[in-house]
C-alpha cells in the first residue's frame, strides 16, 4: 500500500514544526538537519534549492530538498539532484520515504526530466539500499565529499 503524504511549502506557520522533525542521533552522520538544510539552501542559490515539508495528515513527518534544473558543474550535480531526504525517527519504515520519491518523480517527469541524481554517505547504516531498492543505480562516481553518486532513470 502506498503511504499517504503531502509535500507542503514551508511557511512561518509550519516552520518550527518542520524543524522539529529529526532523524535518530545515529543517523546524523548520513543527513543534515532541516535547520541546516535551510542554511545550505540560503548559502547556495546557484544550486537552485527547492524544498518541501512532508506531512502525513496534520503531522510533519519528513523533509525533502532538491537542486532543481541546474546546469551541472564541478561540485554541482544535476540537472535534478536529490539533495536532502529525511523521515523523522518515529516515522521511518512506514513507506513515507518511498512515497516522497514517488511524488518527486511525478513532478520531475512533468518537467520533462530524464534522470534524478543523488548521493549518499557510504558505510554501516547507509541509506544506499533504500535508494537501490527504489531503482537508483550507482554511477561509479564518488563526489568531492566521498559520497556515492546514484542515478535514477526517469525515461
Ligand atoms: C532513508 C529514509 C529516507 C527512508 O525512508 P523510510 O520512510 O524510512 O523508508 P520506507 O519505509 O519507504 O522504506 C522502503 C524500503 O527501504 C528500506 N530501507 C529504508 N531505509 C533503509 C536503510 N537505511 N537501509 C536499508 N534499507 C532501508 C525499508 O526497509 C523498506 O524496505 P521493505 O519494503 O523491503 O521493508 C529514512 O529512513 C531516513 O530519513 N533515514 C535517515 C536519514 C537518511 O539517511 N536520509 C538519506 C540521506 S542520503
Amino acid at each position: 500500500m502506498t503511504a499517504r503524504i503531502r509535500l507542503v511549502e514551508v511557511t512561518d506557520a509550519n516552520c518550527d514544526a518542520v524543524i522539529a522533525v529529526r532523524v535518530h542521533p545515529a543517523q546524523d552522520r548520513f543527513v543534515a538537519s532541516v535547520e541546516k538544510s535551510f542554511e545550505h539552501a540560503a548559502e547556495h542559490p546557484e544550486a537552485n534549492p527547492w524544498f518541501r515539508a512532508v506531512f502525513a495528515g496534520d503531522e510533519p513527518v519528513g523533509f525533502v530538498m532538491l537542486s532543481w534544473d541546474v546546469t551541472p558543474a564541478p561540485g554541482l550535480l544535476g540537472p535534478y539532484f536529490l539533495w536532502r531526504l529525511l523521515i523523522g525517527a518515529g516515522h521511518q519504515g512506514r513507506g513515507y520515504g518511498t512515497a516522497i520519491l514517488d511524488e518527486v518523480v511525478a513532478l520531475l517527469r512533468a518537467e520533462g526530466a530524464t534522470e534524478l541524481v543523488t548521493s549518499c554517505v557510504p558505510g554501516e547504516g547507509t541509506p544506499e539500499p533504500f535508494y537501490r531498492r527504489y531503482g537508483f543505480v550507482p554511477t561509479g562516481e564518488v563526489d568531492e565529499d566521498g559520497e556515492t553518486v546514484l542515478r535514477l532513470d526517469l525515461r
